[in-house]
Formats: structure tokens, sequence, C-alpha cells
């Protein structure tokens, strides 16, 4: 079958990992006789450079038009780089909250998994690794703080800022939804995750939640406040299943969760809605202090390749084979610099992604 996937290649590393995601699919069409027609859409600070702006209405009627999307990472330095001199609307990162907002994609998921191969880059100490854990941030991603009314204004002389916090029943509704949607197909636990003791957006979230639950007698339901989650990921992740939380938190919990792993460059992440559209993305930036030095780990972006395999094509049997060969380099020994420990073979981005693409 012929798949029309959109290409985000992006800034800083962006277009480094994308190459070699492109290269695990291209692997992965040949050996499974599958067609992907890649379209390249401009997006973040490569838009900006481009047109003026980080997301063009061409572009997103291009995304819509995919049948998935793959996307490197976006932005810049954000202390030196000139697009951050720029109003805040016509910045990198503004592209990327448009073109979530755009496709609608409201669930972001995010599974953090730590693999036997990378105990030694885990900066837990052993007795909490244990077995090792396998949890999925289920993160909202088109609500809360990130689109809600900001503004800067002067007052008595003073210049003060503002951004609002908002969420409605049916957003936080359908998000959980999904979560308890997840934990069915897991280990049937939900770790719902909230400020409720003090915001009203937050006891709103968990009055929500506790309805969906009763839909999911099977799955166990706990709240937890999001102070208290950031520091059961560093003293006991393996509590956690589905952590099911709202935008900014999930935002924060996932990056953390993510170098518990080992590194941010093996977070993957999905952004999907209803149906089987979905935009795949590390959760990493673009990390411009190692970009065009062919030293970034592209594993989070192969895996997220593999997410697109197996959520919006449900090519399952290819998304597994891609998910093995990641474990397969690992277990030979190859490591990027952010994974290296002593005794393995250090590599580049480039061999990094030929040697899983061999693996296929
Ligand atoms: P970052 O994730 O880009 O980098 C944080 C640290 O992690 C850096 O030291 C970086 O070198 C390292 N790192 C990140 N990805 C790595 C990889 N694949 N391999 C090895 N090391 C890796 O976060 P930041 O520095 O706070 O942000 C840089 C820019 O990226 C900003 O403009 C930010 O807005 C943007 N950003 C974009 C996305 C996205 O496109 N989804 C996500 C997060 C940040
Ligand atoms: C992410 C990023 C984005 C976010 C930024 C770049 C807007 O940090 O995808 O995690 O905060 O959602
Ligand atoms: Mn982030």
């Amino acid at each position: 079958m012929s798949y029309k996937v959109g290409v985000i290649r992006g800034d800083g590393i962006g277009p480094e990992i994308v190459a070699e995601a492109l290269k695990v699919l291209d692997k992965v069409a040949e050996k499974y006789n599958e067609k992907f027609d890649y379209t390249d859409i401009l997006l973040g600070g490569a838009s900006i450079d481009a047109t003026g702006k980080p997301l063009t209405e061409e572009a997103l009627e291009t995304a819509k038009s995919c049948d998935a999307v793959l996307m490197g990472s976006i932005g810049g330095n954000t202390t030196t780089s000139p697009w951050y001199k720029l109003p805040a609307n016509l910045r990198p990162e503004a592209g990327l909250l448009a073109i979530r907002k755009g496709l609608g994609l409201f669930a972001n998921m995010r599974p953090a998994y730590l693999y036997e191969e990378l105990k030694d880059a885990c900066p837990l100490r052993e007795d909490i690794i244990g077995d090792g854990f396998d949890l999925v941030v289920m993160r909202e991603l088109t609500g809360g703080l990130y689109f809600g009314e900001r503004k800067t204004f002067e007052e008595d002389g003073v210049t003060k800022a503002v951004d609002t916090l908002t969420y409605s029943e049916e957003e936080i509704r359908r998000i959980a939804v999904r979560g308890f949607d997840i934990a069915m197909k897991r280990r049937k636990k939900v770790t719902s995750v909230d400020k409720a003791n003090v915001l009203d957006s937050s006891r709103l979230w968990r009055k929500v939640v506790n309805e969906v639950a009763q839909d999911y007698p099977e799955v166990e339901l706990e709240h937890m406040l999001v102070d208290n989650c950031a520091m059961q990921l560093v003293r006991d992740p393996k509590q956690f299943d589905v952590i099911l939380t709202e935008n900014m938190f999930g935002d924060i919990l996932s990056d953390e969760a993510s170098m518990v792993t080992g590194s941010i460059g093996m977070l993957s992440s999905a952004s999907l809605k209803e149906g089987s559209f979905g935009l795949y993305e590390p959760s990493h930036g673009s990390a411009p202090d190692i970009a065009g030095q062919n030293i970034a780990n592209p594993i989070a972006t192969i895996l997220s390749a593999s997410m697109l395999l197996r959520y919006s094509f449900n090519m399952d049997e290819a998304a597994d084979a891609v998910d093995h060969a990641v474990k397969q380099v690992l277990k030979d020994g190859y490591r990027t610099v952010d994974i290296m420990s002593e005794g393995m073979t250090k590599v580049g981005c480039k061999e990094m992604g030929t040697l899983i693409a061999e693996r296929i």
C-alpha cells in the first residue's frame, strides 16, 4: 500500500535525526513491500527563514493531506538565536503549537522504558531500578496554559504579565478516555496527576477523571499531586504505568521520565486525535548545542517512526521489527555519546541509524 508521510525536518539536530528515521522507514518499505511518499513540510525556524512565519496556511494544509507526519524538532538557542528577537507569535514554538492545535492533536503519548542494556546509563541507584520500569505519560496537548489568553501590560507604572489556564470538561474527558484505553492494554493502572490542592482547573480535572474511571472498573486509578509525582519518578519509577496529566505538567514530567531511562535522546512521542492520523516526534528539542556534529542520538526519532507505523498505519509487525532492531543495536554494544558507558562502542548519529536499519 502507498502512504503519504509528511516530513518536518525542523531545526538544530532535526534534519540529522529525521534522516536516520527515514533510513529506517525506507528499510521497512523495502522489507514489507510498502510505499511511503514523503512530502516536506516547513515548520519552526526553517519556516521563519523561508517564509517569515513559523507555520504557513499552506504547510498546515499539506500536513492535513498526509496520512501521518514525522517530525524532528524545532527551535533554536532561546538566548542567542535571532528567532527569539521576533514577537512571540512569530517564533518557532508558536508554529509547533499552531500545528498541534490546527491538526486537533489533543493526546500526546510519551512512553518511557528502561532498556535492560541501558541500566548503566540510568542515573538512578541499582536498588531503585530493580527489574526496570515501563511507563507512559499521556499528556493533554491542545489546552491549558499553552493555549490560554496571555498578555504583558502596564498597570500603575509596573509591567505585569498574565497567562491563563483553562480546561473544559470535554477537553479533560477525551484525554482521560485515551489514558484509560491505553491502561487497558497495559498494566491497568492510571495515575492522574494534578495540583488539585491549589488549582480550580485541577479540581475539575480530578472530578472528570473520576467520572471516566467509572467506565473502566478493571483499571486502578490513583490521584497524585504534581510535585509529589516529580519526586516519585526518581524515588520509585516502577510504581507508574500510565501517568495522565495536563499539558504543562506533562511537558515537565515527560522530560524527567526520559532522563531516568538514560537519556532524553531515547524518548519518542505520538500526538494523536480520534482516528488514525498522528504526528510523531521525539520528546526532546532541537539541541542547538550539538547540532551539525553527527553526535545526536536518533533513537527517539526512530522509535517515533515505529509509533507512526503502529498507530497510523496499523503495521504492528513492522513496528515490532523497528523496536527489536533498536534493542538489538543496544545489545550489540553500540552507543551514541549521551548513552555511552564503559566497554561500549561509541557511534555517531548516522552510524546509529544505519546499524538499526541493518537489523530490520
Ligand atoms: P533540548 O531537548 O533541545 O536539549 C536539552 C539537552 O539535551 C541538551 O544538552 C541537548 O544537547 C540534549 N539532547 C537533546 N536531544 C538529544 C539527542 N537526541 N541526543 C543527544 N542529546 C540530546 O532542550 P532545550 O535546549 O531546552 O531547547 C532547545 C530548543 O528546542 C528550544 O528552542 C526549544 O524551544 C526547542 N524544543 C523543541 C521541541 C520540539 O520540537 N518538540 C521540544 C523541546 C524543546
Ligand atoms: C515539547 C516541547 C514543546 C512543548 C515546546 C517546544 C513548545 O517542549 O514538545 O515537549 O512545550 O510542548
Ligand atoms: Mn518539552
